[in-house]
């Protein structure tokens, strides 16, 4: 692939930016080396062009979080490369991006407030912009954390066209690459959409059997599957056979529990890729990310309980029309669909649901 072939030519000029540059102090070479077999993703932030919308998003710091007495020993070292290997961990993967970030921080934000050890989470931020590290530093200053350069370009001649613009942003589709970016030693992740907080404590996420599956997910087997691909998909039976012999159930991929050792040995990545070069040259479905999860991996995903993706409460694609709490428990609220609980609060029209979210909210300077 391209980018692959650019790799090393990256990398060499990276070093060469990092010995010239005093820029790029925020970026030590020692943190670059080590990265190195992932720099695929990483760019140097001389590279990356200025936020300039940054300067308006401004976070409150979120109080101090401890682990309970249960959590035994705990890591005292500071956050990074050190201790990303350290298998008490709880590996969380989510995206950070400015239209979503006040998502994102709400989001890391519920985690950390219902975890009884939220000492031992640690958190990959996916990034496709420069200074948010600075940002996710001053509002969780005891976070463990690391943040990936996820280039666009890995994916820019992958997407297509959706029924709702924000589905094609190219960080949508850094999930689809958790298991080349992340550490090897990391051998699983909670993988959580930003427009989520979990109410319950996520090491029971974490702690799901997914038994010989590589993802796991709840599933939806009363939705009607065959709306997720066009009329074109299911006549080409050389595509459509490839549900042949499984019971195919739509599932969300906005909460994924994922075994990386699995993925990357049978190259899930690439079974993902190869779909979105097939949608690419006759449009197979109209979603954004999701569907080649589904062409990959439904009827195959180890099924989680319900009360993990309470999903839909952004309304459709379309209206955002208001949508009620399925009934059942909840251990985590999903404002999947087009509206999101910040805008309408912002814009006084709130949902009754977006009440459940704004405890979680860390926007705005203290008073
Ligand atoms: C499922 O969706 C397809 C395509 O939109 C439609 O033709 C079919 O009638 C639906 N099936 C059911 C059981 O609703």
């Amino acid at each position: 692939m391209l980018w692959i072939m650019r790799l090393s030519g990256f990398f060499s000029a990276a070093m060469v930016m990092i010995v010239l540059s005093p820029s790029l102090q925020s970026f030590p070479p020692a943190e670059a080396i080590r990265s190195s077999h992932f720099d695929g993703y990483l760019r140097f932030p001389g590279q990356i062009p200025p936020v300039n919308s940054l300067n308006r998003l401004s976070f409150r710091k979120a109080s101090a979080f401890r682990n309970a007495e249960e959590c035994g020993f705990t890591d005292t070292r500071i956050s990074g490369e050190m201790t990303v290997c350290d298998p008490s961990f709880v590996h969380i993967a989510i995206t950070l991006d400015v239209e979503y970030l006040r998502g994102s921080i709400a989001a890391v934000h519920s985690v950390l407030q219902h975890s009884m050890c939220p000492e031992n989470t640690f958190f990959h931020f996916l990034v496709s912009e420069t200074n948010l590290e600075t940002l996710v530093r001053s509002t969780f200053p005891q976070l463990k954390f690391k943040v990936y350069y996820f280039d666009p370009e890995i994916v820019r001649n992958l997407i297509s066209t959706s029924v709702r613009q924000a589905l094609e942003q190219p960080l949508n589709y850094a999930r689809n690459y958790l298991a080349d970016i992340m550490e090897p030693c990391v051998r699983r992740v909670i993988y959580l959409d930003s427009d989520l907080v979990v109410v319950d404590d996520v090491a029971k996420l974490w702690t799901t059997d997914l038994g010989s599956r590589t993802v796991g997910a709840p599933e939806y087997c009363h939705a009607n599957f065959t709306k997720y691909f066009t009329a074109n998909f299911w006549s080409d039976k050389r595509l459509s056979s490839v549900f042949a012999g499984r019971k195919p159930c739509y599932f969300n991929t906005g909460v994924m529990v994922m075994d990386l050792v699995k993925w990357r040995r049978y190259g899930y990545t690439k079974r993902i890729e190869r779909w979105m070069e097939i949608q690419k040259n006759g449009r197979i479905y109209e979603l954004g990310s999701l569907p080649p999860f589904l062409l990959v991996f439904a009827g195959h995903v180890a099924p989680i309980e319900h009360r993990w993706n309470q999903h839909g409460l952004g309304g459709d694609n379309v209206k955002g029309s208001c949508r009620d709490l399925h009934p059942g428990p909840v251990s985590l609220l999903h404002w999947s669909g087009s509206g999101k609980p910040w805008l309408r609060l912002d814009s006084n029209r709130p949902c009754p649901s977006d009440a459940l979210w704004a405890p979680y909210d860390l926007y705005g300077t203290s008073p």
